[in-house]
C-alpha cells in the first residue's frame, strides 16, 4: 500500500516536472521563433495552359501561361524559405472526367447520366464516397505530356527547399485543394511537409484562381497559416466564380496581394515578429 502511494506520488512529480520543462521549451521556442515563408505554385501544368482544360478556352478567356514570368520573378527576387509545386494528377478512371460518367451511372443520383454536360454538378452516391462533382473534360492524366509542370517555370536550388505535391490521385474523389480532398476525408503530405519546415506564412500562386488556388488558400487558412493569394500570379476559369472567391478570401481573412508588394510585406511581417 505504502509502495503504491510512493509510486503514485513519484509519477505525479515526474509529470509535473516534465510539464514544466515542456512549457519552458515552448517559451524559449516562441521567443526565438521566426517567420518561415512558403511559396505555393498551384497546378502550373500544360493541361491548364494549352491542354485539355486550357483556361483560354473557358469563359474568362484568361491565359494561364501569363503566370509563369510573374512566378519566376518572385522566385528570383523574394527570399522564400520553402517552395511547393502542386500537380493535378488523375488516374484515367477519375470521377471528374465527363467521359467516365457512363461507367459510374449506377451511382448517379437523380437524373439520367446522359443529360449531364461539362460544367454540370453531379452527385455520386458511390462506389467509395457520396460526393458532389463538377464534370470536366479528361485532363492531367498521370504521366501524360500535358500533366507536366510548364517547362519554363524555374525550380530553385537547393532541392531540400522544394516539395512536389500530387493531388486528385484517388479515382473516386476529386481534390482541388493541395491539402485535402474535396470531401475533406484525406490529407495530402503538404501540411506535414510545411510543418516540418516550421512554415508560418503561405503565399499562393498558380491555376486556377477560382478552383484549386481558392481551395488551397482556404485550407491553408484553416490549418492556421497566415495566408496570402498573389492575385497577379494567378489566372482563373470564370469571372463570376473568380469574383465570388475573391470575396470569399476577404471574408476568411486571406489577404489578396500583388507580386510587386511581397518583399515589402515580408519585411513588415518580420518587423511585427521582432517587436
Ligand atoms: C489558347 O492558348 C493556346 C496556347 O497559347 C493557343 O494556341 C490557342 O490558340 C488559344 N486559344 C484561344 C481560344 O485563344
Ligand atoms: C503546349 O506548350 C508546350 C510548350 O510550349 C508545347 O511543347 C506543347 O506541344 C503544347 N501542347 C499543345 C497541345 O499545344
Ligand atoms: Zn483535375
Amino acid at each position: 500500500m505504502l509502495f503504491l502511494k510512493f509510486l503514485l506520488i513519484t509519477t505525479i512529480c515526474i509529470f509535473f516536472i516534465e510539464g514544466k520543462r515542456r512549457n519552458e521549451q515552448k517559451r524559449i521556442k516562441k521567443k526565438t521563433s521566426k517567420n518561415v515563408y512558403a511559396l505555393l505554385i498551384v497546378d502550373v501544368q500544360y493541361c491548364f495552359i494549352n491542354g485539355s482544360l486550357a483556361l483560354n478556352q473557358s469563359s474568362a478567356r484568361q491565359n494561364g501561361a501569363e503566370v509563369i514570368p510573374v512566378i519566376n520573378k518572385l522566385i528570383k527576387s523574394v527570399p522564400f524559405d520553402v517552395f511547393v509545386y502542386t500537380m493535378d494528377w488523375h488516374p484515367k478512371d477519375h470521377i471528374s472526367f465527363i467521359d467516365n460518367i457512363k461507367d459510374r451511372q449506377e451511382y448517379v443520383l437523380g437524373d439520367h447520366y446522359e443529360q449531364y454536360k461539362i460544367g454540370d454538378t453531379v452527385t455520386y452516391t458511390g462506389p467509395k464516397y457520396w460526393t458532389k462533382q463538377i464534370l470536366w473534360p479528361t485532363h492531367c492524366v498521370q504521366n501524360t505530356f500535358e500533366a507536366q509542370i510548364a517547362e519554363d517555370l524555374i525550380h530553385p536550388l537547393p532541392n531540400q527547399k522544394i516539395f512536389y505535391i500530387k493531388k486528385g490521385t484517388d479515382p473516386d474523389v476529386d481534390s482541388y485543394s493541395a491539402f485535402t480532398d474535396n470531401n475533406k476525408l484525406h490529407m495530402t503530405i503538404l501540411n506535414e511537409k510545411l510543418k516540418s519546415k516550421h512554415v508560418t506564412h503561405v503565399f499562393i500562386s498558380g491555376l486556377a484562381l477560382d478552383y484549386c488556388v481558392a481551395a488551397t488558400a482556404l485550407d491553408a487558412k484553416h490549418f492556421n497559416y497566415k495566408t496570402f493569394v498573389i492575385q497577379d500570379a494567378c489566372r482563373g476559369v470564370d469571372e463570376k466564380t473568380i469574383k465570388f472567391q475573391l470575396r470569399n478570401f476577404k471574408k476568411n481573412h486571406i489577404r489578396i496581394v500583388q507580386s510587386a508588394d511581397i518583399k515589402k510585406i515580408i519585411k513588415h511581417e518580420d518587423q511585427k515578429t521582432n517587436l
